[in-house]
């Protein structure tokens, strides 16, 4: 890290990539093994398909990172800082930022993960954004990045429909121009946290489970509803007020796509209409914290993103946490390069990804396993 150079005014982003693995999954595949049909999740959710991936976590982060290095012109070598945003690490220690660093050839950057679920790329955004602007660090990537089907429950109709796997990446920079993350608000509901929690992975299941064993989700939808709602309307509106602008003045939106029906309460209650906001998620569903990361990476790559235009950025995630940022976004919308670089080909369908995930022996339950019985031997002694 440089260490003690002024800080810049602004952090602005540079490079932007995503990666999506192949695999895709529908709607109909999902009622050959689930009670639910495309009807209810389009007319629900919004959602038609959503990706599998075939591969770690880390390799969709990092085909995404070069994608964005090479979009910004950016050596691998001059990272100063990587920061992976997600709750699908690929183990807990070491980092996956770590790998994403080893395999980026970098010998310099601070590299860590953060986990506020969905909204993980977005406060990573944040955290990158503060370093630069006190001078700790010159250029970071930002990586949202999810593989969730790898611990989904593909029996529980309420969640196993809502999400799916992917990866964006940004490249920031300072700069003293006026652009860049202009404002932003990060807040949680912590009160709320109970309601959506994937049991079965953690430190807490450790006393008699292997870490990742039987995994079952609480999931209350109707409260995240109004719990997402809620946050993203209060960060918003904060957020924009932080900046002087109104909102007529914002140009776009790209927003947490959860679910289409509070994307429309969201931008009803701040007065901006849907042919101002970026909608992705009947191809994605929901990829918890590479969501609105891959969301404003497609707006940039189909040209909704305009020189000097203001774009906004709801999200919401487990915690329950909230976040809002508004961009000016510079001049340049086109990438410096393109990167010569892709995952290993998939041979398998969604479909088939998921039955053999099924199919994986699931490990654990409360107080039934080898590990468990060893540990407790060795604790009663
Ligand atoms: O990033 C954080 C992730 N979490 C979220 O974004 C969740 C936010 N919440 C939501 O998006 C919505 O609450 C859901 C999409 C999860 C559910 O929509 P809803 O309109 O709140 O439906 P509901 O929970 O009230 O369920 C209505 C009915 C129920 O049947 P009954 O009790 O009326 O007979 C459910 O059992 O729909 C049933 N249902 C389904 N039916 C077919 C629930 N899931 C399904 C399904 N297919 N997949």
């Amino acid at each position: 890290m440089p260490g003690k150079e002024a800080g810049a005014r602004f952090a602005t982003i540079t490079g932007w990539g995503k990666c999506m693995p192949p695999a895709v999954l529908t709607n109909d595949d999902m009622s050959t093994f689930l009670d639910t049909t495309d009807e209810w999740i389009v007319s629900r959710t919004g959602m038609k398909e959503r990706r599998v991936s075939h591969v770690p976590v880390s390799d969709l982060a990092h085909v995404a990172t070069v994608r964005a290095l090479a979009a910004a012109g950016v050596d691998a070598a001059d990272v100063d800082l990587i920061i992976f945003g997600s709750c699908s690490a690929d183990e807990a220690i070491p980092n996956t930022a770590s790998r994403i660093q080893l395999l980026l050839d970098n010998k310099k950057a601070a590299s860590f993960d953060l986990n506020t679920a969905c909204t993980s790329g977005m406060y990573a955004l944040s955290v990158a954004s503060s370093m630069i602007r006190t001078g700790a660090v010159r250029t970071a990537v930002v990586i949202g990045a999810e593989v969730i089907t790898t611990f989904q429950d593909w029996t529980d109709r309420d969640v196993a429909v809502l999400f799916g796997d992917g990866a964006a990446a940004f490249v920031l920079q300072g700069t003293d121009q006026d652009e860049g993350l202009l404002a932003d608000k990060l807040g949680c509901f912590a009160e709320s946290r109970d309601i959506l929690r994937v049991n079965g992975i953690g430190l807490r299941y450790a006393d008699g489970r292997t870490l990742l064993g039987t995994v079952w989700w609480d999931f209350l939808g109707q409260e995240i509803f109004k719990k997402a709602v809620m946050g993203m309307i209060e960060a918003s509106e904060e957020t924009i007020a932080r900046t002087g602008l109104s909102t007529e003045q914002i140009e776009l939106v790209v927003p947490h796509q959860a679910n289409l029906r509070i994307i429309d309460a969201v931008i009803k209650r701040l007065g901006i209409s849907r042919e101002r906001v970026f909608i992705n998620i009947h191809k994605y569903g929901n990829m918890s914290a590479a969501t609105t990361p891959v969301a404003f990476v497609e707006a940039i790559e189909e040209g909704y993103v305009k020189p000097g235009m203001h774009i906004l950025l709801p999200a919401f995630g487990g915690g329950l946490t909230y976040s809002a940022h508004l961009f000016r976004w510079g001049e340049r919308t086109t990438p410096v390069s393109i990167a010569d670089i892709d995952l290993p080909p998939c041979e398998k369908t969604g479909l088939e990804l998921v039955r053999e995930g099924m199919r994986r022996p699931r490990s654990g339950g409360p107080f039934q396993n080898e590990h468990y019985n060893n540990f407790s031997a060795a604790q009663s002694r």
